[in-house]
This record gives structure tokens, C-alpha cells and sequence, in this order.
């Protein structure tokens, strides 16, 4: 049974992968900051534990707490991972200009967006070089690319995506023996994206799912649409 480990498995996208790959046969291990009200994926996890299918367990992960995610990393010490998704994400101070600077809210933005991806990656490497597929994979964004933003604003979101691609980049040169990449799921239709985003999760997980299988060694480092297309940096 592979095996996948996400953050922000509480709801949105994360919430979509978990059932997802559940109903596909995975072993999933979901982790969320309280698992307590996640309702809906323990409700995942009781469906898939009485169809047979996959499974799903729920630890308790604050992603922005490195600590708790090199305990966890340590309690699951000798589980084979074949892929781990860095998930969890906020928007920060949306309206943040440079004339009215948050900087508390910006750092927190990036250690959310930028460094607890990152932390997770170097937690769970151990794990995914024990398992077989070995991909490390962070939710990016459209908002990340820098040649291509047309339209301004959202500065504390999008330098902090933007500099999660420069980090994983790095991450994914480091561990050749990682397949490593950053990917964007279009504007979806969760609490991020909104009600009036055109795509609905389990489309974009569909997708996502499909680009995350048909990763290979040489697309390590690459950053990756839902559609399976290359994204512009
Ligand atoms: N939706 C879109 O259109 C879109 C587009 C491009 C990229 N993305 C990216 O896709 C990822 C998922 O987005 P989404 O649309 O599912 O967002 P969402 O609906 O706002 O859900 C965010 C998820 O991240 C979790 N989270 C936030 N901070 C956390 C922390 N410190 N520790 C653990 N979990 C934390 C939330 O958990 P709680 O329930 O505990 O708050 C929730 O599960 C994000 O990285 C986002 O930037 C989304």
C-alpha cells in the first residue's frame, strides 16, 4: 500500500488529497492542527476504514511549529513515506502595501509558506528514502510566479510562494535522490480560493494526483500546474 503524508489535511485541497488517495488504496497519514474538529476527514477515515479501502490516520500538527514536526518526524521513525505534500498555507496581510508594512503578519507568512514546507521536507526525508516513489512535493501557487505577475498586490503571499520555489529548488538539487517539486493547483474553490474560483477541489486533486504520478527524476525541481503543464517561475 503506498503511503502519503500532508499537512493541512483539516479541510480545502488538504481534505481533497486525503480522500482522494484513501479511496484509491493509499495508506494516508493526514496531519491537521486539531484533529478534534476536523469532522470531515474523520469522517473520511471512518468511510475508508469500512470500505477496506486505503486508510487514514490524524496526528495533531501545528506545520508552523518545527519542533512538533521533528517529534512527529520521530515518532514515525522507521515508516517507509512514498510521497509528502506540504500543504498548509495562509494568505498573510492581503491588503499589505508598501506604504503600510505588516511585518509581523509578512513573517508569519513566510514561516507558514516558506519554512515550515521546508522544515517538513528535511523532518520526513528519512521517511521517503525508506519508501519507493520518494516525492516531496509543496503547494506552490500561480501567485508565485514572478514573470508572471500582471497584477500586483498580495505582496506577503506571493514573495512568500516565491521564495518556497527558490527553497525547494534547492531542497530538490540537495537530495538528488528525491524527486522534489513545487506545484500549483489553479484557483480552487475552498476557503483560500473563494466561491467564485472555477475549479472544484476534487478537480484540481485529480490533477494534482496525476502530475504527482507521473513525476520522474528528471522533473525534480520543476514547478508544475494541475493540468500537468510546466509553470512559469
Ligand atoms: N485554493 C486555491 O485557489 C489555491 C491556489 C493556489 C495555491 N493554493 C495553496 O494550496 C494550499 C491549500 O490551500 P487551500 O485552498 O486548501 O486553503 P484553505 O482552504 O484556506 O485551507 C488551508 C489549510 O491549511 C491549514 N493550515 C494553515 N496554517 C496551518 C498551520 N500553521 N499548521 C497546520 N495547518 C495549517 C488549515 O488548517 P486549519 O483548518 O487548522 O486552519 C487548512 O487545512 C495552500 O498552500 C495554498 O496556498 C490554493
Amino acid at each position: 500500500m503506498p503511503s502519503v503524508l500532508l499537512t493541512g489535511a483539516s479541510r480545502g485541497l488538504g481534505l481533497e488529497f486525503a480522500r482522494q488517495y484513501a479511496a484509491d488504496g493509499w495508506h494516508v497519514i493526514g496531519t491537521c492542527r486539531d484533529p478534534a474538529g476536523a469532522t470531515e476527514l474523520q469522517a473520511i477515515c471512518r468511510q475508508a476504514a469500512g470500505r477496506n479501502d486505503g486508510k487514514i490516520e490524524i496526528h495533531a500538527l501545528d506545520a508552523g511549529d518545527f519542533a512538533a514536526v521533528a517529534a512527529l518526524a520521530e515518532r514515525l521513525s522507521g515508516v517507509a513515506l512514498d510521497v509528502v505534500i506540504a500543504n498548509a498555507g495562509i494568505w498573510g496581510p492581503r491588503s499589505m502595501s508598501a506604504e503600510q508594512i505588516d511585518a509581523p503578519g509578512w513573517a508569519e507568512t513566510f514561516r507558514i509558506n516558506t519554512m515550515a514546507p521546508l522544515a517538513l521536507a528535511g523532518a520526513f526525508r528519512p521517511h521517503l528514502e525508506r519508501g519507493t516513489q520518494r516525492k516531496a512535493l509543496a503547494l506552490s501557487s500561480a501567485l508565485a510566479s514572478i514573470g508572471g505577475n500582471s497584477s500586483g498586490g498580495l505582496y506577503a503571499y506571493r514573495s512568500s510562494k516565491a521564495a518556497l520555489n527558490a527553497a525547494w529548488r534547492s531542497f530538490a538539487v540537495d537530495h538528488p535522490q528525491l524527486i522534489a517539486a513545487v506545484l500549483q493547483p489553479g484557483w480552487v474553490r475552498t476557503d483560500m480560493g473563494g466561491p467564485g474560483a472555477p475549479l472544484a477541489p476534487a478537480q484540481s486533486i485529480a490533477g494534482l494526483r496525476r502530475v504527482i504520478a507521473g513525476l520522474t527524476p528528471a522533473n525534480s525541481g520543476g514547478f508544475y500546474s494541475h493540468d500537468g503543464s510546466t509553470h512559469e517561475w
